[in-house]
């Protein structure tokens, strides 16, 4: 007999399996994978990251499990089926006529789905995920680290984005080194498993309101995990997967490696931005360059990232320290 979580390895892995094989049925090719066609992800990045189509039926994964011996418990317990609200003792799928983007734990094993759905609807959520489970806990895991572990810890850094679509086109960009926090804030947790790998982080948070405002929360949360923080601002509309489809590969890396900023220049730009010359802005920009570096935990770290910012801010260091050593009290 298996315990728990191992048999709900195996109920996530058998319906990984069963997404994967719906990608080579009739509708699989014609709605599924004509879909990843269409986004530009090649037949290496769907076997790369195991994605599938959850076919559009009330109960096909449901039937299919229960052929090969699954238990209902087991399959509700893995997140996979729920039960009919008007009618107990009976179940569906809950993924369903959509692209599954499969989410692996460190060694590789599936444990959760995101799930897609294929065209525009306000009235259904674009993305469905698994709840939380014995093997699921989302606050702990990031997309696509299994795939980028090893780059992360070879290049020294890992790429951070929002969506599971950025994390693909990354790959496809020649960039392996990318994890995605899936639209949530960021964990410690997170924080933690980055750290294994690597002890800077580069944020590419899509380039609307909602994104930046990500930014400026995972940035100090970074720092205070000891991160060395970058960030790399895209158009505005734009995220890392639309804007690699359009510039292609080369360009791509490049407009990586050129807008890479400290996270001090990111902010400073962000506050400071174009209304150098006004000083309420420039106020505003020490106050918030200063409450980031404060989240810094080593001191060392934090004066030299103190001498920079007032190099940089044209301030007096003694300002900036007062204020500094003010957000620290304030913070303890
Ligand atoms: P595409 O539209 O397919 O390019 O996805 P995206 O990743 O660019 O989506 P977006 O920037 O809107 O959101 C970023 C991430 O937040 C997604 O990859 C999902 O992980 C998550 N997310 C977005 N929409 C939803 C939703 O409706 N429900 C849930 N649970 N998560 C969502
Ligand atoms: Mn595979
Ligand atoms: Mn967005
Ligand atoms: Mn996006
Ligand atoms: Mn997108």
């Amino acid at each position: 007999a298996y315990n728990e979580r191992e048999s709900l390895f195996i109920a996530v892995n058998f319906a990984r399996e069963f997404f994967q094989q719906n990608l080579k049925t009739d509708e699989g090719q014609s709605i599924g994978l004509s879909y990843f066609k269409e986004r530009g992800f090649d037949l290496a990045t769907i076997e790369k990251f195991d994605l599938g189509y959850a076919l559009n039926s009330w109960d096909q994964l449901l039937l299919e499990a229960r052929k090969s011996g699954f238990e209902v418990d087991n399959l509700l317990k893995a997140g996979l089926i729920l039960e009919r609200e008007n009618s107990p003792g009976h179940y569906y799928d809950r993924f369903r006529g959509r692209v599954i983007f499969p989410v692996h734990n460190l060694s590789g094993k599936a444990i959760a789905f995101g799930a897609r759905i294929l065209t525009q609807d306000k009235k259904q959520p674009k993305y469905i995920n698994s709840p939380e489970t014995a093997i699921y806990h989302k606050s702990d895991v990031l997309y696509g680290i299994y795939q980028a572990k090893q780059a992360i810890r070879q290049e020294g850094n890992c790429y951070l984005v929002e969506g599971y679509t950025d994390v693909l086109s990354m790959h496809m960009a020649g960039i392996e080194n990318v994890v995605a926090s899936s639209g949530t804030s960021l964990t410690e947790s997170q924080i933690k498993l980055i750290k294994r790998f690597s002890d800077q982080v580069t944020v590419l948070y899509d380039g609307d309101e909602a994104g930046i405002k990500a930014s400026l929360r995972g940035i100090d949360m970074l720092l205070e995990g000891g991160l060395n923080v970058k960030a790399v601002v895209f158009p505005s509309g734009e995220d890392p997967d639309s804007f690699a489809r359009k510039s292609g590969k080369r360009e791509f890396q490049d407009f990586l490696k050129a807008g890479q900023k400290d996270f001090i220049h990111f902010k400073i730009d962000l506050f400071a931005g174009e209304a150098a010359g006004d000083p309420i802005k420039k106020a505003e920009a020490i106050r918030q360059v200063v409450l980031s570096i404060a989240k810094i935990p080593d001191p060392i770290v934090r004066s030299v990232y103190a001498k920079e910012s007032a190099r940089l801010l044209a301030m007096e260091e003694e300002i900036l320290l007062t204020e500094l050593n003010r957000q620290l009290l304030k913070q303890q």
